[in-house]
């Protein structure tokens, strides 16, 4: 029996939205397991980029900046959350040569795997 042509085409778009679910479905578990590591390298960047002029921003070497604290030591001082919070509404601290910088969400999460990964490895 032959399909009517209204319901092969129906059948037809519906398989093309499976397959596009299902493609969005594989995908985001990759993503996630390669985020981890992309988010801490664009963490670095970032740190590189914006902070490294007056912070140690690696594992060794004090601060250019003679008071501004290394960032692996700022998750002994801070937790995360508040650093989270600091650079969310623009760390503003009480002093003049720390610029206030105002980021977006994800480059927060980066800066914050960031450091938080600094921290953990062994001095
Ligand atoms: C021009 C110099 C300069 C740059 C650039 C800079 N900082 Fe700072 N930062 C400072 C100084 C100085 C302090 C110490 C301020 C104090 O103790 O009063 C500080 C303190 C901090 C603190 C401690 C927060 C607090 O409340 O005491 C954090 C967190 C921080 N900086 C993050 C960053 C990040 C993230 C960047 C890059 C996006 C950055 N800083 C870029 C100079 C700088």
């Amino acid at each position: 029996m032959r399909q009517h042509p209204i319901r092969a085409f129906m059948l037809r778009r519906r398989a093309g939205i499976a397959f596009v679910l299902a493609t969005l479905l594989l995908a985001v578990p990759s993503v996630e397991t390669f985020g981890q590591e992309d988010l801490v390298e664009r963490g670095s960047e970032i740190a590189a980029r914006e902070c490294s002029r007056c912070h140690a921003v690696t594992q060794v070497g004090g601060s250019p900046h003679n008071k501004a604290p290394p960032f692996r030591d700022l998750p002994r001082k801070y937790p995360v959350e508040h650093l989270a919070e600091s650079l969310a509404e623009g760390i503003v601290v009480g002093h003049n040569d720390m610029p206030e910088f105002l980021f977006e969400p994800d480059d927060i999460e980066a800066l914050l795997a960031y450091i938080s990964g600094l921290a953990r490895q062994p001095q």
